[in-house]
């Protein structure tokens, strides 16, 4: 199987060189230079140019044309050959995939890259170096003014995630698509779903339909729950594509089951269905690991989350398995993993899998607590030739309060300040990893004490552009003292575009 993610470019370390007053950027490009006394201007007459347009690239010019007419209330016309705005994939292919430049001067801004994906990265870029006004709905006044600059960027690792838990709280296609447009502004490109968990199914499975038919219909607290119909679920997966984010499915074995177990009796080892589950206690599901049955459901399963998805992983979970034996852990994790690989997909699970026998081109998430053993997992993991995505709980983990007056969340992990969501590298966190394993980071968003939007948006930002930059940026870039001022700039974004976000007092919001 091919391996999707890239080594990282290692060879891209210089820090920014000479840095704009203004600089605002999140996540910072690896480099930007000021150019003196230039300042672009969008006027009314501006059109937006695409060099040698395919589908892709075209496309990535209408999304941009199409949000700038609604703030600036210009034409802003796509044509192919060069424009105002210029948009090129004749861009050098040794920025990677993902790569871009991008130049502001008095007449024009051009952005070159190799691929769509690179004009989508720049893009991205362009729209926080207009004011925060160009983010509005409705039409704002100008001017709409640019510094010059050039700016040389790619990212430092090929998977940048964000996780939302739809099991213990479900959430709309609408607000899954508001949360893939937040995250897609800062150059994440994974979208994890946690789609089971014991309060609930929510992805369509035909060859096992009471799992949407029954497990669907409940969540933490006991409200309606929901599940993605497979063109809710392939309106998902075309929205993130259509911003260059790929959808990481993930369903939750060996524990974290009881939806399932409560949808089929068959599947208990008793042959009794277990109730629904609306509470928060976690480790006391299992699937049967030595029921022919268990494999049947899974190989089915996977087979339909795999149809269902471009990308080429499937997360098997794997975590807390508290009521299943450890031998019999040790047993199930190799079986499962081997159904992912069948249906053509690479096996992504939590640190725990490590200690079971992996496939060749496996991902081990860290979740731990700088604690040995999750550590030494990860390690082991390692290996065994598999690659570490790291969301370190105390951490990355979007769902712990920020201090002990946040009216959401949880603080098994610790309390996460802003600063402390982002001092941190992920290269080094782990002694004695190799630096060459990592190929990235995610910030999973548990959803236990999260029913809807405003509560999201509150815990996600400010924490999730910092987690973003980790992922992005040159470790030499990662500063607080610098970041919390970048962060700040933001918050007029957020405002504009109508996010919940915390004031977090560690901040000097504008
Ligand atoms: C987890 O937080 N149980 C992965």
């Amino acid at each position: 199987m091919e391996a999707t993610f890239h080594k990282p470019l290692r060879w891209l370390t210089s820090t920014a060189e000479s840095r704009p007053p203004e600089a605002t950027l999140i996540p910072q490009p690896v480099t930007q230079t000021a150019l003196q006394g230039q300042t672009f201007t969008l006027q009314s007459s501006a059109t937006v140019g695409v060099v040698t347009p395919s589908e892709a690239a075209s496309s990535v010019a209408d999304q941009f044309a199409a949000r700038l007419r609604l703030s600036t209330g210009f034409p802003l016309p796509v044509q192919p050959g060069a424009g105002t705005i210029t948009l090129s994939t004749d861009g050098p292919s040794s920025l990677g995939a993902e790569g871009y430049e991008l130049r502001v001067d008095d007449s024009t801004v051009t952005i070159t890259a190799a691929t769509p994906e690179g004009l989508f990265r720049g893009v991205t870029t362009l729209r926080q170096l207009l004011p925060a006004k160009a983010e509005a709905a409705t039409e704002q006044a100008g001017p709409w003014e640019i510094a010059g600059t050039t700016i040389s960027d790619a990212p430092r690792y090929p998977y940048r995630g964000v996780m939302l838990d739809v099991s213990r709280h479900f959430f709309s296609v609408a607000d899954v698509k508001r949360y893939i447009d937040l995250a897609s502004l800062y150059k994440l490109n994974q979208l994890h779903l946690h789609l089971s968990d014991d309060q609930g199914w929510r992805i369509q499975v035909d060859s096992w339909p009471e799992l949407t038919k029954y497990a669907a219909g409940s969540e933490v607290g006991g409200g309606p729950g929901g599940h993605f119909t497979k063109a809710d679920f392939a309106e998902i997966v075309m929205y993130a594509a259509e911003r260059f984010m790929t959808v990481v499915p993930e369903i939750d074995t060996p524990g974290h089951t009881n939806a399932a177990l409560a949808s089929y009796a068959e599947l208990n080892a008793d042959g009794e269905a277990t109730p629904l589950y609306t509470g928060t206690e976690v480790g006391f599901s299992s699937l049967t690991v030595d029921k022919d049955l268990t494999y049947e459901f899974l190989d089915d399963v996977f087979r339909e989350v795999a149809e269902q998805t471009p990308g080429d992983v499937i997360h098997l979970g794997g975590d807390e398995a508290h009521s299943t034996p450890h031998s019999d852990y040790l047993t199930f994790v190799p079986k499962a993993a081997e159904l992912v690989v069948k249906h053509g997909k690479r096996v992504m699970g939590w640190h725990e899998i490590a200690d079971a026998d992996l496939p060749a081109g496996s991902i081990v998430q860290y979740w731990g607590t700088d604690d040995d053993r999750a550590q030494a997992l990860a390690r082991k993991g390692v290996t065994q030739g598999a690659e570490v995505v790291m969301s370190p709980a105390n951490r990355a983990y979007l769902d712990m309060k920020y201090d002990q007056d946040t009216p959401y969340g949880l603080d098994w992990a610790g309390l996460i300040s802003v600063e402390k969501s982002y001092s941190w590298d992920p290269a080094t966190l782990i002694p004695e990893l190799p630096e060459s394993a990592v190929i990235g980071v995610e910030a999973p968003l548990w959803t236990e004490t999260l029913d809807n939007m405003a509560t999201v948006e509150f815990m996600v930002f400010p924490r999730l552009p910092g987690v973003a930059e980790l992922g992005w940026s040159p470790a030499s870039a990662l500063e607080w003292s610098t970041y919390k001022d970048r962060l700040a700039e933001q918050g007029s974004r957020w405002e504009v575009l109508g996010v919940n976000f915390y004031r977090a007092p560690e901040i000097d919001w504008r």
